[in-house]
């Protein structure tokens, strides 16, 4: 046969299966405002870069009710491209073919392209949309799942690993995602859950829709597991483009440098008001210390609390913790201890240093959180910090109280330069609380109590509300004024880039997960 019959042959093949499950599974598909899964990765990859492999692969077994069924690519596309010139592997599963269900072959295709994402040192985006195991093909089902998992811990900490939830993951399957670094959810579309509203209904007698046990917004603000929130699958891939642009292809990189304004910002300081006890926006000033105020949000719609998230200075990707006294008073709780603990560990993992921003009255207290287990919550930060060793900067912009000042990126816990406004307060507690602890029998005895009170306020304020004792002992590197910051900030950057440190050798600590 003339080599152009055979590319002709070749091309028909290949049609065939781009049908995938054919005219009304698409259109089914459509209908739920979700694209295809080669269409999907088209749109988020950069123009004609990808690259399909395992095209021909097919269920072939003879499982269950699946003897003759034609399941082409067996429901899952697999290959390589790029995202704003990074090579990166990529999976999409096909919910067109049998709901998209992960059989023997479909997981195969899914370590194959792990298995070269890790030889190769490429990010990994895995876009799920799936009914879960395939009930036809039982333990092969499920050992693909665990082939997956082991894959996803092996790569943990090596390469970026990103999850887009565009449909259902069911059951153990979203175990994937949740062992990688970044779950993308978009409204309406991703419903993620380990037993559904049938199962719920059965064993327990409860009602509840599947959009209200895992939609996108449960995942994104109640639970955690989602890190970014969309409201259409358009919106997310520009996320995801983003991200990609922030972060560096693997463990051994950096994140590639963009040049952006550079410029010396000088409205940090009308951003936060000298009082305490006012509240303010922080991502303000984060967006007033970055190049061209591009700030991109990490877990916005969780624990709002603590922000992190990605920016650069002069150029360099940087990771940015801080108290959000816009809520709760910037207090560190058991799911911001989380969520800026993890961050904490993908920064160190990918050589993204450490800007801090603290301004916290301490630890919330109460009894849901003691017993929501604030002692092993608020741990996972200590030890996050601990453990890091890219260079890690602080800025104390206010009040600093308690096991926050300690928690929050301090020198005792190995941060390279602590720096401190002048109106910072660095303190066991705050004023009010103290006073009333350690003259307690001054304020009972006097004629006056309240006036007492007040003057023990005062004399406690002038003794310990201010950065000069931190100062004094070198816990704080330099007290600078608030314009001061990017500078301070920048230069600390400069000097710390072949920053070394060395740490006992160990197999691996025991976080307290
Ligand atoms: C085989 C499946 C399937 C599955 C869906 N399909 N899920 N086939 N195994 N797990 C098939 C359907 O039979 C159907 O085939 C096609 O996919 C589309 O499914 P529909 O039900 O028509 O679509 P829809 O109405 O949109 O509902 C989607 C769905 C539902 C909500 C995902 O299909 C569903 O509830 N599926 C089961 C979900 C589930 O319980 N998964 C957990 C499995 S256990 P036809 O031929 O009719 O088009 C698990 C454990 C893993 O995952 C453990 C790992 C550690």
């Amino acid at each position: 046969m003339p080599i152009d019959d055979k590319i002709q042959e070749l091309e028909e093949r290949k049609e065939k299966v781009f049908s995938g499950g054919g005219e009304s599974a698409i259109a089914k598909q459509k209908a739920m405002g979700k694209l295809t899964a080669r269409e999907r990765i088209v749109a988020l990859l950069d123009a004609g870069t990808f690259h399909e492999y395992d095209i021909f692969v097919e269920h072939s077994g003879q499982d269950f009710g699946m003897q003759g069924k034609s399941l082409p690519g067996d429901g899952v596309v697999i290959g390589t491209g790029s995202i704003g010139g990074q090579p990166i592997a990529i999976f999409a599963q096909d919910f067109t073919v049998a709901g998209g269900s992960l059989g023997l072959m479909h997981a195969r295709k899914i370590t194959k392209i792990m298995d070269y994402a890790l030889n190769m040192r490429l990010p990994l985006i895995g876009i799920n949309d799936s009914g879960g195991a395939r009930i036809q093909e039982g333990v092969n089902a499920l050992a693909g799942y665990g082939e997956i998992f082991f894959r996803n811990t092996l790569s943990s900490g090596v390469i970026p690993q990103i999850s887009v939830i565009l449909g259902p993951c069911a059951g153990g399957a979203v175990y994937s995602p949740a062992l990688t670094d970044f779950v993308f959810v978009v409204d309406n579309i991703s419903k993620m859950f380990i037993t559904g509203p049938e199962v719920i209904k059965t064993v327990l007698g409860e009602e509840i829709s599947m959009e209200e046990l895992g939609g996108a917004r449960v995942h994104a603000e109640l639970t955690g597991n989602a890190h970014f929130f969309a409201n259409t699958e358009e919106e997310c891939f520009q996320q995801i483009r983003k991200l990609i642009s922030f972060i560096p292809g693997n463990n051994t990189k950096k994140a590639v440098t963009e040049p952006g304004e550079t410029l010396e910002k000088h409205d940090i300081s009308s951003i936060v008001p000298v009082d305490p006890t006012i509240p303010y926006d922080v991502r303000n000033v984060i967006r007033a210390l970055v190049d061209d105020s591009d700030f991109i949000e990490v877990m916005e719609l969780f624990a709002g609390n603590i922000v992190v998230g990605f920016g650069r200075i002069n150029g360099e990707t940087v990771g940015f913790v801080a108290n959000q006294p816009l809520v709760l008073a910037g207090v560190l709780d058991c799911d911001s201890s989380d969520k800026a603990a993890r961050f904490i560990r993908y920064c160190d993992s990918f050589n993204i240093p450490i800007v801090t921003l603290e301004d916290l009255p301490g630890y919330l207290p109460g009894i849901d959180q003691e017993h929501a287990g604030v002692i092993r919550h608020g741990a996972k930060l200590l030890y996050a910090y601990s453990e890091a060793t890219v260079p890690k900067i602080t800025v104390i912009l206010r009040k600093a109280y308690g096991g926050g000042y300690i928690a929050m990126g301090s020198k005792h816990l190995r941060a390279d330069f602590v720096f401190a406004w002048p109106n910072a307060e660095i303190a066991v507690m705050g004023p009010e609380g103290a006073a009333n602890i350690i003259f307690k029998k001054e304020i009972h005895k006097a004629e006056n109590p309240q006036q007492m009170r007040k003057l023990k306020i005062q004399e406690y304020k002038d003794m310990f509300a201010n950065p000069y004792v931190a100062a004094a002992k070198g816990y704080i590197d330099s007290v600078i004024a608030p314009d001061e910051t990017r500078r301070f900030v920048s230069h600390a950057l400069e000097v710390s880039k072949d920053k070394t440190v060395y740490r006992p050798v160990k197999k691996h600590g025991i976080p307290p997960f």
